[in-house]
């Protein structure tokens, strides 16, 4: 209703995985905990994002874009007041060095930005009025309804925020329930989402997918899911719905990008790429690079300084300088890790790195794996984690083979000088994935560029326009004139 009361029923503590040395030992540290709603409660939030949708009028989506506009711009600036704070939750619920914490929070403030100057474009194209067969009509884009938006731990705030705000600014209402790693971040924001929209726009639920998520989308009244994170949850989701396959979904999924390494590579920059491609974020990253193929002419050279270049990142605390390797938040994620290195050392590959794969607390050292083989986990298995396998290949068809067979079709990389061999490349594989990176490792970014994958990595596409165009849909006015 618009009022921020204090919450009086049962909570969830939030330990971080982050560690702190104690008397000797690392321990974890409890950070805060989070509301736990109950099936009832969370209809609730459901019905006022319905109630503010359907008896709108003149509150948001009926509200002129430029109204719509002028909201998220204070939205903006109320933000901007918490970015300290957020900051430092993403350092402690997620691990995230400060670097990357302040690029997450200072991309998504762009991002928003960038969104406002899209729509007033999109608005100055779309919306018009136009005379065929004796019929005056207004074509408008118009909102979808409910939209619930769920973002993964490893961009919490950032990916969440590519769903919910152009799903917001185009005249949606939303049910946002932020993810369980990542969730108190969120909570400085309550507060300008509560100061910037109209009550019911914009409805956070806190708790257990089940008891939240599942009753939100067994009621059939959401009209647009927007989930990233993994594919099994994502068709959970769908599956929920009374109507599946009426529900329209926008979906960031898994990948297993690889990059190609390619005879005549320059070995040095190649390196420096695919390091951070591979271990940002200590891996846990969609667009991450997860199995890399390099030729057999040039695997000796490119490992020694491959693994010379992995054993030098500084292991540490997200907030000490100069820290790449940082504690990772999932709680079973390194046994996760060690079941895959395990794995493939009985089907004959060897940890290149002396020490790759050991932990100290939360912090896994990262591991280099070759060779690779199709008969290892690892090879098919989207790690999500500092764990890079590698595998050496005489024949270019072989890493093509690999990525028409994955499961997955997000990007690919391609690292290489002659530019023969190097055109003759894209075609087939930009045919497999979505995205063909020459000379660099996969990302996501620039944020204007069409974001999706085909396969099981995503549904739909993402970018600041094509974002737009996902949570609106082509609606008209039609008069006869005569
Ligand atoms: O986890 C997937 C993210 O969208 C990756 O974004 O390539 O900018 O790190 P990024």
């Amino acid at each position: 209703d618009g009022e921020l009361k204090r919450w009086e029923g049962p909570c969830q503590e939030v330990i971080s995985l982050v560690q702190v040395q104690k008397g000797g030992t690392l321990q974890p540290v409890i950070l805060g905990c989070y509301p736990v709603l109950n099936e009832k409660e969370a209809l609730e939030a459901l019905e006022a994002a319905v109630r503010a949708y359907d008896n709108g009028c003149g509150l948001w989506p009926t509200m002129p874009v430029e109204g719509r506009i002028r909201h998220m711009e204070l939205f903006v600036r109320k933000m901007l007041e918490k970015r300290e704070e957020v900051v430092r939750l993403l350092m402690w619920e997620i691990g995230k060095t400060l670097p990357d914490s302040e690029k997450e929070f200072d991309r998504t403030v762009e991002y928003i930005r960038d969104t406002i100057e899209a729509l007033k474009e999109l608005d100055r194209t779309s919306s018009r009025f136009t005379i065929e067969q004796g019929i005056l009509a207004q074509i408008r884009r118009a909102p979808l309804g409910v939209v619930l938006c769920m973002g993964p731990y490893n961009y919490p705030l950032n990916e969440t925020f590519t769903t919910l705000i152009p799903a917001l600014i185009m005249g949606n209402t939303v049910v946002f329930k932020p993810p369980k790693l990542g969730v108190l971040l969120h909570y400085p924001l309550l507060e300008a989402f509560r100061e910037a929209f109209p009550p019911g726009v914009v409805n956070t639920v806190y708790g257990s997918g089940q008891k939240v998520v599942g009753p939100i989308m067994r009621s059939g009244k959401i009209n647009v899911l927007a989930f990233i994170g993994s594919s099994t949850v994502a068709d959970t989701l769908k599956q929920q719905h009374p109507k599946p396959h009426r529900l329209r979904s926008v979906l960031g999924l898994e990948a297993k990008n690889a990059a190609i390494v390619l005879p005549d590579a320059d070995i040095e920059h190649t390196v420096e790429e695919i390091l951070a491609g591979s271990l940002s974020y200590n891996g846990q990253r969609c667009t991450a690079l997860k199995m890399l193929f390099v030729h057999n002419r040039i695997i000796d050279t490119f490992m020694k300084q491959f693994a010379a270049k992995v054993n030098s990142l500084k292991l540490g605390m997200p907030w000490e300088p100069g820290v790449k390797i940082t504690p990772l938040p999932e709680a079973n994620k390194i046994g996760y890790l060690q079941e895959l290195i395990q794995d493939a050392v009985a089907h004959g590959a060897s940890v290149v790195n002396p020490g790759g794969g050991e932990n100290a607390g939360s912090i896994v050292r990262p591991a280099i794996l070759y060779p690779v083989k199709d008969t290892m986990r690892v090879y098919a298995e989207e790690q999500f984690g500092p764990v890079v396998p590698i595998a050496g290949y005489d024949d270019i068809h072989e890493p093509i083979r690999y990525v028409i067979e994955s499961n997955y079709g997000q990007q690919v990389s391609i690292f290489g000088t002659a530019p023969d061999l190097m055109a003759s490349l894209i075609d087939p594989l930009v045919n497999q994935v979505c995205r063909v990176n020459i000379n660099s490792q996969c990302q996501r970014g620039p944020d204007s560029f069409p974001f999706t994958g085909r396969k099981d990595s995503a549904e739909g596409t993402l970018s600041v326009t094509d974002a737009l165009r996902v949570f609106s849909i082509r609606t008209l006015v039609a008069a006869k004139t005569t």
